[in-house]
């Protein structure tokens, strides 16, 4: 069985608490990542202790699980090696051969670049000047980097016979549905598509595969960087209401907002949401902060959970009420 985890605003919306949550609960043989690449920043809070991962997916917590990275995912060798020592990975960590490289001159073209980092606001990884490159189909290949041949795979390949084997899959996308290069805002989007459907061909599955598209959403949604955000709220109301939040990769003080039910329901479209999971619902109350049950939730927390269902016509079967993963509220068998 196949199922996707994919962003339903601009990024941040806990993706990674709920991938790492579902692959310790349901036991997945493996998780692949799929998205952009290092200019995502994923955070997992278990047993005390916080990872960020920018590109290891974030299943890694359960034991056994193999770990892979989608050919359509841009790899910085720098960044993927420190994280697979860090966590000591490197034995069920598989990169695609045909991932693309991002190098130092990516970086610097990033950062340098009026457009992408002052109009547009990137986050300065590099992976918009190596997917420019990409297209113009010049752009170094994993396979071709000494540092990375022991963890080379051919990911399309390995998941079609887990598939065929039985196995459980979770691909785990980053970024989001307003940060589509072409159903986002554009142009302050990301350099690529950020759907469900682009996360198949990002790791080489064809969408009949796919059994369950998860959209994540945030009861408040963050935007970073540049570009319209039309239920913004400003600083001192965020404040107020003590949902200030800074990014894992570039630190900078993310713009948060009120719950937009228009783009949410755009997004559950686009994706073929089967599911929604329902993060940071501690922001509608603070009382709700860390329920396990859905009658431990605020009454206003638990309006706000049956609205989200009612007007997007999609059962909410994950409640995130916390950044530790036991802070979960899972309807799955309630309502599946
Ligand atoms: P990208 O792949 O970069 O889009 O990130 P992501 O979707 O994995 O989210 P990220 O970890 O960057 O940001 C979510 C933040 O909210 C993290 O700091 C999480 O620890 C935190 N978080 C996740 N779920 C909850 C929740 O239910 N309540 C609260 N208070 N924090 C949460
Ligand atoms: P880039 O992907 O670095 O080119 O940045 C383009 C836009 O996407 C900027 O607004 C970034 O802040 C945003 N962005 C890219 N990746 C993420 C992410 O993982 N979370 C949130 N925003 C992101
Ligand atoms: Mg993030």
């Amino acid at each position: 069985m196949v199922s996707i985890v994919v962003g339903g605003q601009w990024g941040d919306e806990g993706k990674g608490k709920i991938v790492s949550y579902l692959c310790l609960k349901d036991r997945y043989d493996v998780t692949v990542r799929a998205g952009v690449g290092p200019n995502a920043g994923h955070t997992v809070e278990h047993k005390g202790k916080k990872y960020g991962l920018r590109l290891v997916p974030s299943g890694f917590l359960t034991k056994n699980t193999r770990l892979l990275i989608g050919a359509g995912v841009l790899v910085n060798p720098e960044v993927l090696l420190k994280e697979i020592n860090e966590l000591g990975i490197e034995d069920r960590i598989g990169v695609d051969k045909r991932c693309g490289v991002i190098e130092s001159q990516h970086i610097q073209r990033d950062k340098g670049s009026e457009h992408l980092k002052e109009k547009i606001g990137s986050t300065g990884t590099g992976c918009g000047p190596a997917n420019m490159e990409r297209a113009n189909r010049s752009l170094k290949l994993a396979k071709d980097v000494p540092s990375l041949k022991k963890y080379l795979s051919d990911v399309p390949l390995e998941l079609n016979k887990a598939i065929e084997s039985k196995k459980n899959i979770l691909i785990e996308c980053s970024q989001g549905y307003g940060l589509s290069l072409f159903y986002g805002t554009y142009p302050y989007v990301t350099s690529k598509d950020t759907n469900a459907a682009q996360a198949c061909v990002d790791v080489g599955i064809g969408p009949r595969r796919v059994e369950d598209v998860i959209v994540v959403f945030k009861s408040f949604p963050s935007r970073v960087g540049e570009g319209p955000f039309r239920t913004e709220i400003n600083v001192e109301e965020a404040e107020k209401l003590g949902i200030i939040e800074y990014g894992t990769v570039t630190g900078r003080r993310r713009r948060t907002g009120k719950f937009d039910f228009k783009m949410a329901r755009e997004a559950a479209m686009i994706n073929s949401a089967s599911q929604i999971a329902l993060t940071c619902v501690d922001y509608i109350d603070k009382m709700g902060r860390g329920a396990r049950a859905f009658n431990e939730l605020p009454e206003r927390a638990q309006r706000f959970v049956e609205e989200v269902e009612r007007r997007l016509k999609v059962p909410v079967t994950l409640i995130s009420t916390g950044p530790d993963l036991d802070d979960t509220i899972d309807l799955r068998e309630d309502k599946l």
